[in-house]
């Protein structure tokens, strides 16, 4: 049912299906290593028995209702400190595509939640395997609510919630993958400050101020953007404090 999408160049050009997997990113880790592996190839599953999300979470989807895709790139051009760009690639591409799809303000939550009138509709999972300085692979995991429309937790919305019908999933893949390559082969041709501007803009509570819990003790204060290697600042009282990914919580 899915197909070779015939609007990239790359991504999607070696695209694997398979019913069942623990997780696409482990699949596509395992497949990345071998040579005949091209950079863009696509894994995507109707199930994951095992989905992983962030920080160790576990990532829940009723089989065969949502978007549950892997893509392998090898973001050469980048070097280790500078691999938070490509999560920033990836959450505009994201964003981008629901933007064209849905009528309703899009805003990525930092580092890289895509969120719908405040609600998760997309989670992103990226790990990187570096070779030294440089990155070789990046396994790119994405899972987008779709046609779910039950879900365990409160904050999570669908695009079927949203729009009130069933969506095609390869025709989606194929679209998602696309503005996906437009934003890859944007940050690889250099436009990164362009894009950092894009991504502060769309950053969900940027500028408000709320309150944020770290190392179990809550505090207030304003999300004003992220540093040079992608960590968010927020400010506060006594001034700018910085936090890596798994670092803050967003409480109210
Ligand atoms: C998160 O928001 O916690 C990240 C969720 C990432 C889920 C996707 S689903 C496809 C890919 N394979 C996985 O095991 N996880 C990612």
């Amino acid at each position: 049912m899915y197909k070779i999408p015939a609007n990239t160049l790359f991504i999607g050009k070696q695209l694997i299906y398979v019913p069942e997997c623990q997780s696409t990113n482990d699949l596509a880790s395992q497949l990345g290593m071998q040579p005949s592996t091209l950079e863009g190839a696509v894994v995507v599953t109707d199930h994951q028995t095992s989905g992983k999300g962030q920080r160790g979470n576990v990532w829940i989807a009723e089989s065969g209702k949502n978007l549950t895709f892997t893509i392998i790139l090898k973001p050469h051009f980048l070097i280790a400190h500078q691999q938070f760009q490509l999560n920033i690639a990836i959450a505009l591409g994201i964003s981008d595509f629901l933007m064209d799809t849905i009528d309703s303000q899009v805003s990525i939550k930092w580092p890289n939640d895509i969120l719908i009138d405040g609600k998760k509709v997309c989670g992103v999972l990226i790990e990187n395997q570096l070779r030294g300085e440089t990155i070789s692979h990046s396994i790119v995991g994405i899972g987008l609510n779709v046609n779910q429309v039950d879900f365990q937790f409160e904050n999570a919305t669908s695009l079927g919630i949203l729009i009130n019908k069933i969506f095609a999933l390869p025709t989606l893949l194929e679209d998602l993958l696309h503005k996906m390559e437009i934003r890859y082969l944007q940050l690889r041709s250099g436009h990164r400050d362009l894009m950092i501007n894009e991504y502060l803009n769309r950053l969900y509570w940027r500028d408000e101020k709320h309150v944020f819990s770290s190392e179990q003790v809550e505090f207030s204060g304003t999300i004003r953007g992220i540093d040079n290697t992608g960590r968010l600042i927020i400010e506060t009282q006594t001034g700018n404090r910085f936090f890596s990914m798994k670092e803050v919580t967003y409480v109210r």
